[in-house]
């Protein structure tokens, strides 16, 4: 073997690993195994009558945990290792990433499909890829808009945080608003603002209500089914979450979006912090959307019609193109400073 080849095949094998590992943590997720050890060690009998699961499959399953490092054992007690608990049942903390797993299997789960969709140039429709990547975008960014978009992301716009502080309340409006989480916070650190958020997906969008009722702000917030090119009513801040590459006419939805904005009025987008241009080999970061380009954002484009389909890397100059394509005369690329997404202004 050469060099390259050993180097490359080490490498691969390294993500088997973690991709098999991946989806052992989707069933600790799935099953409430790791929700069963949040508060006590356990051997493999009680982990069973504690989740309802077979006694043998559970020991099985702490074994694999604890040779992963997930869990440590003393005798036959498995407990979640130090860090765990943060990273696999915080949800909503700064360290959450236990729906990796749900988001890996969502991937795997869609690759034949896609492999089809290779051949015959069809769309998947982004609700075909059903709740493990819906609950795995959702839970990747909720973090963000529960500790970062009230606190640090708006604050970085003085004018518009002080529309959303000002009276009468602003009208915000959530496009590509998946489940709802942006729009719930927004609501809740902002108690003058009503929120509209809209989505082309049905799940998210019941998804969406039943957060904003739990938050308490339905009164405030509302979500509706359809396309984001099909607007009315003005607003005072139009939010783009990490949904413009996914929307099949993005230029058509940054138009529509103009004559709806009141006097003074700004869109707010985030999108990937991808390279300004192709570049390879990628960074990390860019690598990973770029596979979650292959294997979901291109096909559900893809499945809407498209004027354009992007895909998930919509660099800086592409989307400052879209904008002033739409008729933006000042688009800008906002200095706020995020691992995963860039944030743009539109006026
Ligand atoms: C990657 S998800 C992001 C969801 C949410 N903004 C977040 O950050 O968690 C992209 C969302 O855009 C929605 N979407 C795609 N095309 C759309 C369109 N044309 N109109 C409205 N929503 C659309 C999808 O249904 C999906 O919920």
């Amino acid at each position: 073997m050469t060099d390259d080849a050993q180097v490359l095949s080490e490498r691969l094998l390294t993500a088997l690993v973690g991709a098999a590992e991946l989806f052992t943590v989707e069933l600790g997720r799935e099953l409430g195994l790791y929700a069963a050890l949040r508060d006590r060690p356990l051997d493999a009998a009680e982990l069973a009558k504690t989740a309802g699961i077979d006694e043998r499959y559970a020991r099985e399953w702490l074994e694999q945990q604890a040779a992963a490092g997930f869990l440590t054992v003393d005798g036959s007690a498995f407990t979640l290792a130090s860090g765990a608990a943060e990273v696999l049942l915080d949800e909503g903390g700064p360290c959450f990433l236990g729906t990796a797993g749900e988001f890996a299997v969502g991937l795997g789960l869609a690759a034949p499909r896609v492999a089809e969709a290779f051949r015959t140039g069809a769309g998947i429709p982004y609700a075909d890829y059903g709740r493990h990547i819906r609950h795995g975008i959702a839970s990747f960014n909720r973090p963000m808009f529960d500790l970062l978009l009230t606190t640090e992301w708006l604050p970085a716009v003085p004018e518009v945080e002080a529309r959303l502080r000002a009276t009468p309340g602003a009208r915000v409006l959530d496009l590509g608003c998946g489940t709802g989480r942006s729009s719930v916070a927004l609501a809740l650190a902002h108690p003058a603002i009503t929120v509209r958020g809209i989505d082309l997906d049905e799940d998210s969008v019941t998804e969406a209500r039943a957060a904003a009722a739990t938050a308490g702000v339905a009164d405030r917030v509302s979500f509706t089914l359809g396309d984001a090119a099909d607007l009315d009513g003005e607003y005072d801040l139009v939010t783009v979450f990490e949904a413009l590459h996914d929307m099949g006419d993005p230029v058509g939805v940054l138009r529509a979006v103009r004559p709806r904005l009141a006097p003074g009025g700004s869109v707010l987008i985030g999108d990937e912090r991808v390279a300004d241009e192709f570049t390879a080999p990628a960074g990390e970061l860019e690598r990973l959307q770029y596979a979650f380009s292959v294997l979901h954002c291109l096909p559900a484009t893809r499945a809407e019609q498209p004027v354009i389909a992007n895909g998930t890397i919509l660099r800086a100059p592409t989307l400052l193109a879209w904008a002033r394509d739409a008729g933006y005369e000042r688009p800008e690329v906002l200095d706020i400073p995020n691992d995963f997404w860039r944030f743009y202004r539109l006026r």
